[in-house]
């Protein structure tokens, strides 16, 4: 079994910041990571395609395949299974950008070990991204077939006090969290040019190098798990005291303010709602319920 790592990053929300993800985590694994980094662009319009063809190029194998839009009639699933076949000969890491439009099938979910789900966190993009979750959770939540797992990215981030937006929304399957992808006013001219990994801009840079980085280590455990070379990493089943937890939150970032905003929100989501709310531990959230 092939120990390639394949991430997809979707949403059915246009502009949530997919294509800017998919391009800079590309690079992140490609130039920060030094490894056999694809990118396969499922999207019309091909931004992160585009982003990764036009700026310095630093290794990443670039695809773009248009999908057939006719919904139901398999050829889109049969061209996006074979891109991705092609992909994992040559590969150590596949990013993978879709706008989710029902043309491909729920199944193909399991093709991937991470599905990332960019968010803001305004209160309208993640009734989006809860709805979206909430009418897969059949996948993320299988027993018969090992999941991918369900990763939300909080992004264009601006103020990590609305954290608390997150914990406070109850969601059918169990998901990670990762660390946020901060708001930059910069960030369009970055298209096509530069890379967030690359910039000399230290916060922009060092904010999305840790981001890969929580998103490389939860690849790996789920690579190894595939693997069945050490199943005992796998943690994904949130267990362990809530005070486990707490410490997870605290102890995940290397940034002090993504600390106490986690931390914070931590205790209101718990002492509003109780136990039986959804618990969060950075890049861990359980099942509600
Ligand atoms: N971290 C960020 N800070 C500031 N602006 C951002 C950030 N990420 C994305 N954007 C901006 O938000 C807009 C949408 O981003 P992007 O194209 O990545 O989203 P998308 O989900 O791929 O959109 P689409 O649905 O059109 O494919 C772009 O103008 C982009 O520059
Ligand atoms: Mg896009």
């Amino acid at each position: 079994m092939s120990s390639t790592l394949k991430i997809l990053i979707t949403s059915q929300k246009g502009g949530v910041g997919k294509s800017t993800v998919s391009a800079n985590l590309a690079a992140y694994f490609s130039y920060t990571s030094g490894k056999k980094t694809s990118l396969i662009d499922f999207d019309h319009q091909a931004t992160a395609g585009k982003w990764v063809k036009k700026a310095y190029p630093i290794g990443i194998d670039c695809k773009t395949v248009d999908l057939p839009n006719a919904k139901g009639s398999g050829i889109a699933l049969l061209k996006a299974k074979e891109a991705l076949r092609k992909a994992v000969e040559v590969s150590e890491v596949i990013i993978t950008d879709l706008t989710w439009t029902d043309v491909l099938p729920p199944d193909f979910l399991f093709e991937f070990d991470l599905v990332l789900v960019p968010s803001s966190l305004s209160r309208v993009e993640l009734d989006s991204t809860l709805e979206f979750i909430n009418r897969f959770s059949f996948v993320f939540n299988s027993r018969l077939r090992n999941p991918p797992k369900l990763v939300i990215v909080p992004s264009r981030v601006d103020n990590l006090q609305t954290y608390e937006g997150i914990f406070s929304k109850s969601f059918n399957a169990g998901f990670f969290l990762s660390p946020p992808v901060m708001y930059s006013a910069s960030a369009n001219d970055f298209f096509g040019t530069e890379f967030f990994v690359m910039t000399t801009n230290d916060s922009i840079r060092e904010n999305f190098i840790e981001f890969g980085r929580s998103i490389e280590q939860l690849g790996q455990i789920e690579t190894d798990y595939r693997q069945n070379s050490k199943p005992e990493a796998l943690t994904p089943k949130v267990s362990g005291s809530i005070l486990d937890r707490f410490r997870a939150v605290r102890n995940s970032s290397q940034n002090p303010s993504v600390r106490t905003a986690a931390n914070d929100s931590v205790k209101a989501a718990v002492s509003n709602r109780g136990i039986k709310s959804v618990i969060p531990s950075f890049l861990m959230m359980g099942r509600d319920g």
